[in-house]
């Protein structure tokens, strides 16, 4: 049996992929702030040099994060804490153990100009301290860490966490009208399929390197409204918006959605899936 330990794993993705790679005849080792902070090195070396002595680990899934977007814009210090010198702590400690790790990364660290979707080794160029300090993760995952797989994934949703598809419903419980964005265009992915996604890559024996795993084809947030609410059969009107009428404190890239070679079914899929098992 494989082992894997997870980080943030009491997170919106986490949760998920502790019991479905658990379901999957993984061993997890699922960590969080609680066990240790990735941003303090001698407690994260710590954890991994009594952890190597009791048992072996096959893989770090390293999905703690710092996540909220706008907030980063007036903290930048802390996300570049968590997603820079965390991630660089765990990129050092597996190296040094000989454990591959697997960093979570996003479509916020392209800027958005290209009209097509995005390829892994495209140019990057984030519009957002979010998106930089994802990007100085991604940066410390390949100076110090040659075995590792890199997963940008995008406008994430599931149920244990905050996210779009869960707004959208609660917010039409009292509203008969919506505006929603309808310049900002990716894809929606739901943390299910970005953990069979990742299962698929290990289980294929797939090279180290880049990946792009999210939902196949693309949407604007307006569409994505759309069709929430035409699988639940909620009669809320939904307005297309710009993205200047929503002013946010981060910028978003306008197009940022990703190739992901077939990894992963289509958004509407799973979406439809998604509706049907939670709501
Ligand atoms: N959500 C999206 O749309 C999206 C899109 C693209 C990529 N991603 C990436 O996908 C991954 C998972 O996202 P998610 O939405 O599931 O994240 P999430 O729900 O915010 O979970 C992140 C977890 O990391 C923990 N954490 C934060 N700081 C930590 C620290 N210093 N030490 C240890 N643990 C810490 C958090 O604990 P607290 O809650 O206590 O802070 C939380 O449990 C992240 O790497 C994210 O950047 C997400």
């Amino acid at each position: 049996m494989k082992t894997i330990l997870l980080t943030g794993a009491k997170g919106m993705f986490g949760q998920d992929a502790v019991k479905i790679f658990s379901e999957r005849g993984y061993e997890v080792l699922p960590v969080d702030i609680d066990d240790f902070d990735i941003t303090d090195e001698n407690s994260v070396n710590a954890y991994f040099e009594d952890l190597m002595v009791q048992r072996c680990c096959n893989f770090v899934l390293h999905a703690a994060a710092y996540t909220n977007v706008d907030g980063a814009e007036t903290e930048k210090d802390r996300a570049f804490l968590i997603n820079e010198k965390g991630t660089e702590n765990l990129a050092r400690i597996t190296a040094k153990k000989n454990i591959p790790i697997i960093y979570l990364s996003t479509d916020y660290i392209f800027d958005g100009k290209k009209n097509t979707p995005y390829l892994p080794e495209d140019n990057f160029n984030p519009l957002n301290i979010y998106g930089e300090s994802k990007l100085a993760g991604e940066i410390a995952v390949k100076k110090l860490n040659p075995r590792h797989f890199i997963i940008r994934t995008s406008w994430l949703y599931g149920h244990n966490g905050k996210n779009f598809v869960e707004t959208m419903i609660n917010l039409s419980k009292t509203q008969p009208v919506l505006k929603v964005v309808d310049d900002q265009t990716g894809c929606p992915t739901w943390t299910y399929d970005l953990a069979e996604g990742i299962l698929k890559i290990l289980e294929a024996n797939m090279s180290y390197g880049i990946y792009h795993v999210c939902g196949s084809g693309f949407t604007t947030w307006h569409g994505f409204a759309k069709k929430i609410f035409s699988l639940k059969g909620i009669a809320t009107q939904v307005i297309p918006v710009t993205t200047d009428e929503f002013p946010r404190p981060a910028g978003r890239p306008k197009f940022s959605a990703m190739e992901n070679n077939g990894i992963c079914r289509t958004w509407e899929e799973s979406l439809k899936k998604y509706i049907e098992l939670y709501h």
